[in-house]
């Protein structure tokens, strides 16, 4: 077993496991500059093209950003929010985590999971063996519905589409989408996070699009989490990351991006 120099020693790489050391559940212990994560996945993924490039990818994203704040019909007309969350990270990300609706704190701050659920997905990406800025995320409402709530199917189908083309201009290996309303949405079921958990599935593009079929795990929300600390539930989320580590690891060795 590999022997690795972490912050309070050397321990065993079986060890790093985020359900033991509570990478997932505890705050994050930022990783000391001679930190080996456990098998790190090189994501930096390489354009196809000039015309492809991430400078095109975000120019396009831009551009939507625009539209949809000028246009999108629901978040034109909430009124329970101050600003829009749009979404942020890599455009060329592999990961593209996709979750429900911004908070209190994403509502501030126009930035989509900063708050405590927002720290929890760090850690998930951490524990990854990730940086948060290597992935792309999300949400399927860009405005905060009033008191939190579940977004309602009437906000979705106005909002979502905005979301679909967030997808289509980034086109990651892999969707992972984080709860009931964020699977709901990509899966077009009406099936329960719990049932479709850790199951690959498939988001299929709108017909004459053009785009790629993209996989998608789905696992619970990062809020979900932490309202249910229990062994089983991280269990769980892990091995949805894992199986998400090794599909991108996977697909690497088969195509290039
Ligand atoms: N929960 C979400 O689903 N999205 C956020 O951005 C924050 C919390």
């Amino acid at each position: 077993m590999i022997e690795m120099p972490i912050a309070r020693g050397k321990v065993r790489a079986a060890s790093l496991h985020p359900v033991a050391t509570g990478a997932i559940v505890e705050p994050v212990v930022e990783p000391r500059a001679t930190q080996t994560l456990p098998r790190v996945v090189a994501i930096a993924a390489a354009p196809r093209s000039e015309s492809d490039s991430t400078n095109s990818r975000e120019a396009q994203l831009r551009a939507l950003r625009e539209r949809h704040d000028r246009e999108c019909p629901h978040c034109t007309t909430s009124k329970s929010h101050t600003q829009t969350v749009f979404g942020e990270g890599n455009a060329c990300a592999d990961v593209f985590f996709v979750g429900e609706a911004p908070g209190e704190t994403e509502d501030t701050s126009g930035r989509p999971f900063v708050g405590r659920a927002g720290q929890k997905l760090d850690e998930m990406i951490l524990a990854m063996g990730l940086r948060r800025e290597d992935c792309y995320i999300a949400n399927v409402l860009k405005s905060r519905p009033l008191d939190n709530r579940t977004p309602l199917p009437a906000e979705v189908a106005l909002c979502g589409p905005y979301l679909v083309e967030q997808i289509m201009i980034i086109r990651p290996k892999v969707l992972v989408s984080l709860g009931g309303p964020a699977t709901k949405l990509l899966l077009k079921v009406d099936t329960g996070i719990t049932k479709l958990r850790g199951i690959w599935t498939t988001w299929i593009p709108p017909q004459g699009s053009g785009a790629e079929p993209i996989p998608v795990m789905p696992t619970f929300h990062p809020a979900y989490l932490l309202r249910n600390y229990t062994v089983q539930t991280r269990t769980e989320v892990w091995s949805d990351l894992k199986a998400v580590i090794q599909r991108i690891a996977e697909s690497k060795s088969t195509t290039p991006k």
